[in-house]
């Protein structure tokens, strides 16, 4: 009887998790979505603790199972309280890896049972273990291992406690760990169950090497793509506990997880052209890439405007159009940014947002950084669509954005980002730039807009010009 009330349990888990998938595709219902789904979750996780029975066995441990998850809920919602929005990604991480963890002890664990079910002295471990089942477990083991040790590496990396470490031959001495580890794999199936620990620990131990390998030598700019890639290992590993367990609940949510991070690595790639592989072995922003790698040198003199004439020149226009980017979120200036919408408003200037896909520095980052100031949706446009309404449009003004708007990725083939699309602002009448300084965005390379005739630059924090630009109009 407990267990078809867990299986329907199950079941309804499974659908939460699709539902708020895809409730998640929309600012709007983002927020429901993930409540959703966490709401299925949590209906597993106690229909297990308490109806799960083997051989008429419940689990008991209760005392360790709530103290864990106490201590889970607070470490959780302290972090996530405290975090920055600058630093989501890091956290991101952080959390990716705990369950790259999990599903790789669940592994574990499940692979000492077999051995203690077997004689040390006469059986091998492939007389234990079905194949199949072997393959849940080595699988669950290394993906989830490799997830752990490159989500934190990624963690380390981003919190800037990691440097890129890049050395000659690292890709080749990578395939070498890659081949060692499945050879080993192999090996240990056919093993005698008095040394099969050793192996199988010792394959665990280079999966974590592994995982330090592979993501090292990634350039630190391109630890979104690889997060999202270690995310869909973390599903890929977790659905094999869902195949281990029979659990249909873990089979499902892990699926969903690999499904949706394999997918988003591959849109990330897609929005800045360039391919996985390329991330992986590109280096790309990383401790290598220099001010100017690729592309064109100085490109001659760059024209100023103070905040007074930016102010004139934006109070009078029909129509502006801004272009947020990761300066936005360093400077924090969200909710000054929207005021000035408000009092651009108030003075019949129509205002609207051009979000290029991989503004920032995660999926949707400027989307939710706009969201935070309560930024109506109905004013964030696409990038197609944006690009469509720059001829109409009196002025852009980039709020520390810059590889998104390089006119490089269009008409200079030796650019690293050419091919990239991006915001063509420089179809407006009018182009202002604010950012602190003329030093290079996430891709190293010099941004030919700022030296493009329409383009005047205000230099300064994000949102501290803001905060002048406001003073001004209401003052005009
Ligand atoms: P970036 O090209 O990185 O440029 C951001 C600019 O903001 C910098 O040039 C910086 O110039 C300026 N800035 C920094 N702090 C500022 C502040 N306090 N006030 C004003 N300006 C400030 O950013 P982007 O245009 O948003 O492009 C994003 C890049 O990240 C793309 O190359 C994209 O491929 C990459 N990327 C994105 C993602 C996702 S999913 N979003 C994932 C991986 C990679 P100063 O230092 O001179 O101020």
């Amino acid at each position: 009887m407990g267990v078809s009330i867990l299986s329907i349990f199950y079941l309804f888990a499974a659908v939460t998790y699709i539902l708020g998938l895809k409730m998640l595709s929309k600012p709007s219902t983002a927020r429901a979505g993930n409540l959703i789904a966490a709401g299925g979750m949590i209906i597993a996780i106690f229909g297990t603790i308490f109806l799960y029975e083997d051989h008429g066995k419940k689990l008991g441990n209760y005392g360790w199972i709530f103290s864990a998850i106490a201590i889970g809920i607070v470490i959780g919602t302290v972090t996530a309280k405290k975090i920055k929005m600058t630093a989501m990604p890091e956290l991101v991480s952080f959390f990716n890896g705990m369950g790259g963890a999990c599903a790789s002890l669940i592994s574990i664990v499940e692979f000492d049972y077999l051995v203690r079910a077997g004689n040390p002295a006469e059986t091998y471990f492939s007389d234990v273990a079905h194949p199949g089942h072997y393959l849940a477990i080595i699988a669950g083991t290394i993906i989830g291992s490799v997830s752990f040790a490159g989500s934190m590496i990624a963690w380390g990396k981003l919190n800037g406690s990691i440097k890129d470490i890049v050395f000659k031959g690292q890709h080749l001495v990578n395939m070498v760990v890659l081949l060692l580890l499945l050879g080993l794999s192999i090996y240990t199936y056919h093993s005698p169950t008095a040394q099969v620990r050793i192996l199988f620990y010792s394959t665990v131990a280079l999966a974590l090497i592994y995982g330090v390998f592979f993501v090292m030598p990634i350039g630190g700019a391109d630890m979104p793509v690889v997060i999202s890639l270690l995310n869909s290992f973390t599903g890929v590993a977790a659905a094999c506990g869902g195949f281990l367990y029979n659990n249909k609940a873990m089979l499902t949510g892990g699926i969903l997880v690999g499904a949706a991070g394999t997918l988003l690595t591959v849109l990330m790639c897609q929005a800045m052209n360039r391919s996985l592989v390329n991330v992986l072995i590109g280096n790309f922003g990383g401790g290598q890439s220099k001010a100017v790698a690729g592309g064109k040198g100085p490109q001659g003199s760059v024209k100023e405007i103070s905040v007074s004439d930016a102010a004139m020149v934006m109070g009078y226009s029909k129509k502006v159009m801004i272009v947020p980017g990761y300066g936005l979120a360093v400077a924090q200036a969200q909710h000054t940014c929207h005021d000035l919408e408000k009092a651009l408003d108030e003075r019949g200037v129509e205002v609207k947002y051009a979000i290029h896909p991989v503004a920032g520095r995660m999926p949707g980052h400027m989307n939710v950084l706009l969201a935070e100031a309560d930024v109506s949706y109905d004013k964030l446009l696409e990038m197609d669509q944006a690009n469509q309404e720059f001829k109409d449009t009196d002025v852009v003004l980039v709020l520390g954005a810059n590889d998104v708007v390089n006119p490089a990725a269009k008409n200079d083939p030796s650019s690293p980002i050419y091919g990239m699309p991006v915001l063509e602002v420089e179809q407006a009448k009018t182009v202002i730039v604010n950012k602190r300084s003329m030093k290079p965005g996430y891709a190293g390379i010099e941004n030919e807009l700022f030296f493009h005739p329409k383009t005047s630059m205000l230099f300064g924090d994000a949102k501290k010009v803001l905060q002048e630009l406001l003073q001004e109009l209401k003052n005009a």
